[in-house]
C-alpha cells in the first residue's frame, strides 16, 4: 500500500472506501471518488424535496444514495453508461439498504418516455488537456473528460433534459469553477428558466440549474 501511495494512488482506492454526505461508500478505480463539493448538489436537491429524482452518471451511487437516505419517500432512479460503475453503485445500495433503481445506458437512454420532478448530475466536465488531468490519472477518464471545452456531457444533458422534466421541475448540474456562464447559456438554449448558479462551501461557482416552465 505504501508503494502504491507513493506512486500517487488515492487513499480512497487503497482503502476501498470513501465517506460522502455521511454515508460510507465502497469505491474502486472503476468509479470516481466522490468529492465533498458534490455535497452542494445534494443539499440543493434535498431542499426541493421532489417526489421523484433522476441522477445521471451515478458512478459509486454517491448522489442517488445520499438523496434516498434523506428523502425516503422519493423515488430515486440513477443511470450510468459504465457497467462496472453501476455494479459498485448497486453494491453500495445493498450495503446501505437503500432502494434506488439503477439503469444502464447513455444519459437519458434508460429512461425513455419518463419525466421526473428533479434531475441532478455531476457529469464529466474536465477539458481535454486540462493541467489537472495528470493528478487525476487513477480515476476513470470516462468520469472526468468531456471534450475540448469540457462541456460535451453538459451540452447533451441540457439539450435532452426538457423532455424528461415535469412542469416546473429543476435540472441541477455540477460543473467546473469557470463554466457557470457557459452552463447557464446551455440551459437557456434548452428553454429552461429561473437560471441560477450556486457556490460550494469554498465559495466557488459549482452548481447551475434551470427549471422547466410550470
Ligand atoms: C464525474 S463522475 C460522477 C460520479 C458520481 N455521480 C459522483 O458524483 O461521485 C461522472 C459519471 O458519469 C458517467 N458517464 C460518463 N459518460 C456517460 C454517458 N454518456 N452516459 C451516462 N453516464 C456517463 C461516468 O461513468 C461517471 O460514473
Amino acid at each position: 500500500m505504501t508503494e502504491k501511495r507513493k506512486s500517487g494512488m488515492p487513499v480512497a482506492y487503497l482503502l476501498g472506501r470513501r465517506e460522502f454526505y455521511g454515508l460510507d461508500l465502497s469505491v474502486d478505480p472503476s468509479v470516481l471518488i466522490p468529492r465533498p463539493e458534490t455535497e452542494s448538489l445534494v443539499d440543493l436537491a434535498i431542499e426541493r424535496n421532489p417526489g421523484s429524482v433522476l441522477d445521471l452518471g451515478t458512478g459509486s451511487g454517491a448522489v442517488a444514495l445520499a438523496l434516498k437516505f434523506h428523502l425516503q419517500e422519493t423515488r430515486v432512479v440513477a443511470t450510468d453508461a459504465d457497467l462496472a460503475a453501476l455494479q459498485m453503485a448497486r453494491r453500495n445500495a445493498t450495503k446501505l439498504n437503500l432502494d434506488v433503481e439503477f439503469r444502464h445506458g447513455r444519459w437519458f437512454e434508460p429512461v425513455a418516455g419518463e419525466r421526473f420532478a428533479l434531475i441532478v448530475s455531476n457529469p464529466p466536465y474536465v477539458a481535454l488537456g486540462d493541467p489537472h488531468l495528470p493528478a487525476l490519472r487513477f480515476e476513470p477518464k470516462s468520469a472526468l473528460q468531456a471534450g475540448a471545452d469540457g462541456l460535451d456531457a453538459i451540452r447533451e444533458i441540457a439539450r435532452e433534459a426538457p423532455a424528461h422534466l415535469l412542469p416546473g421541475a429543476w435540472l441541477l448540474l455540477e460543473h467546473g469553477w469557470d463554466q457557470d456562464k457557459a452552463v447557464r447559456d446551455l440551459l437557456a438554449d434548452a428553454g429552461l428558466e429561473s437560471l441560477t448558479t450556486w457556490p460550494d462551501l469554498a465559495g466557488i461557482a459549482r452548481v447551475s440549474g434551470g427549471r422547466l416552465q410550470s
